[in-house]
C-alpha cells in the first residue's frame, strides 16, 4: 500500500507551498534523501537557483530517472549532454534545437507527434476557432521552397511563423498557462507506467517551486530575464509588470488574451504546458510600441481532447487553462493600471 507515502508527500508539498508563500514554515523534519524537503535543502546548500532550474528542466525532459539523480547532474553538470540553444531561445526558455528558416520568417522546431499532429490538424482546418491565436504553420516541403535549405522533415519537426517577424528589437515573454505541467493519464499514453508516475512527481515539484500552483500561470522565460526557471516563475507577477512601462502596450494585449481564452474554450481542446508568447518591438519603425504588441498561443506537445482522454480529464485541464488565463488577464490589467499611474506622475 502506498497510502502512507502519499500522505507524507502531500504534507511535504503543502509545507513547501506555505514556505513559498512566505508563511510560517513547519520545522523541518529529517527526511528521506529523495523527499522534497531534503531535495530542496540540498539544492539550497549546494547549488542554488541555477541548479534548480536545471533540475526542473531535466525533470521536464524526463532526462533523470530519480530526483537525487537530477540533483547529482545539476551539481555536477556535464554528466549528461545538454542541447545547445540559441541565445534567443535561452532567454525565453525552450528545450532547444529551434532553427530559423526562410530568412527568419519561419521557425523549425523539433517536436513530438502530438504537436506535429496538432499543427497538421490546424492546416486541415480542424480547429478554426484557433486560427487567429496560433502561429500559422507550413509543411517542410513548403519551407524548402522558401529558402532551399536542407532541414528536418514533417516526421520530426514543425514549421511555424515567427511572432517577431519584422521587429527591429523584439522583447519576448513566455508564460506557461495552467497550474500543472503534467497529466499522469496523458503521460501514460506515451510512457511506461512507472516512468509516467515518476515524471509526474517531478513535474509537481517543479510546479510548486516555480509558483504555478499559486498563480495558475508562470513566466518561464523572456528577453532580459535570467535563465533560472525557478526565479522567473516565482517572480511571475513582477515579470509581467516589468514587461513594459507603457500602459498602452498592456491595453493592446488585453483583448488578445481574452481572445485566446475564448478560442481555447470553444476549441474543445485541453492544453497542458502550453504558453502564451508575448512580443513587442522595442524599436518600432513608426515609433509606437503598442502597435507592435502581439501574442500567440504556442507549445502544443501535451494537447488532447476527448478522442484520446476521458471527459473528466479533458474538462479538468480545460478548467485549469481557463483559470490560468483569467489570472493572467487580471495581472496584465493590473500592470496596465500601474503603468498608467506611474506614467501620470
Ligand atoms: N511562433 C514563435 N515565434 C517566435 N518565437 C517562438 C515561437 N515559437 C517558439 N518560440 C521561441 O522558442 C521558445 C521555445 O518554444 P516552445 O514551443 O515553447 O518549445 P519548447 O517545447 O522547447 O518549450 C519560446 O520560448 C520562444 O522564445
Ligand atoms: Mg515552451
Amino acid at each position: 500500500m502506498h497510502h502512507r507515502k502519499d500522505r507524507t508527500r502531500t504534507e511535504d508539498l503543502e509545507r513547501e507551498r506555505r514556505a513559498a508563500r512566505g508563511g510560517a514554515t513547519a520545522t523541518r523534519q529529517p527526511a528521506d534523501a529523495g523527499s522534497l524537503p531534503a531535495f530542496t535543502a540540498s539544492l539550497q546548500n549546494t547549488a542554488g537557483n541555477a541548479a534548480m532550474s536545471q533540475v526542473v528542466d531535466t525533470a521536464r525532459q524526463g532526462g533523470a530517472s530519480t530526483v537525487p539523480g537530477a540533483i547529482q547532474r545539476a551539481v555536477h553538470p556535464g554528466a549528461s549532454a545538454t542541447t545547445v540553444q540559441r541565445a534567443e531561445e535561452k532567454a525565453t526558455g525552450g528545450h532547444g534545437g529551434i532553427k530559423k528558416r526562410a530568412d527568419g520568417r519561419v521557425l523549425e522546431k523539433p517536436t513530438n507527434d502530438v504537436e506535429r499532429n496538432f499543427y497538421s490538424d490546424m492546416r486541415a482546418g480542424k480547429h478554426p476557432e484557433l486560427n487567429d491565436v496560433v502561429p500559422g504553420s507550413h509543411t517542410a516541403g513548403a519551407v524548402k521552397e522558401m529558402d532551399s535549405e536542407t532541414g528536418g522533415s514533417d516526421d520530426t519537426h514543425i514549421y511555424i511563423d515567427n511572432l517577431t517577424q519584422g521587429m527591429n528589437k523584439p522583447k519576448l515573454l513566455d508564460i506557461k498557462v495552467g497550474e500543472s505541467t503534467s497529466s499522469k493519464q496523458e503521460l501514460l499514453l506515451t510512457m511506461k507506467k512507472a516512468d509516467a508516475a515518476k515524471k509526474k512527481a517531478k513535474l509537481k515539484v517543479a510546479d510548486v517551486m516555480t509558483g504555478s500552483k499559486l498563480n495558475d500561470y508562470r513566466v518561464v522565460g523572456g528577453t532580459d530575464l535570467g535563465g533560472s526557471r525557478l526565479k522567473n516563475g516565482m517572480l511571475s507577477k513582477r515579470n509581467i509588470g516589468k514587461f513594459s512601462d507603457d500602459a498602452s502596450v498592456y491595453d493592446e494585449l488585453l483583448p488578445q488574451l481574452a481572445q485566446v481564452r475564448q478560442a481555447a474554450k470553444s476549441s474543445g481542446l485541453a492544453f497542458i504546458a502550453a504558453s502564451v508568447l508575448i512580443a513587442v518591438d522595442q524599436e518600432p519603425a513608426d515609433g509606437s510600441q503598442a502597435a507592435t504588441a502581439k501574442l500567440n498561443l504556442i507549445d502544443f506537445a501535451h494537447t488532447f481532447d476527448t478522442n484520446t482522454m476521458s471527459k473528466e480529464q479533458t474538462e479538468k485541464y480545460q478548467k485549469r487553462f481557463d483559470t490560468g488565463m483569467a489570472s493572467l488577464i487580471k495581472d496584465v490589467g493590473a500592470a496596465a493600471e500601474k503603468a498608467r499611474k506611474e506614467g501620470a506622475e
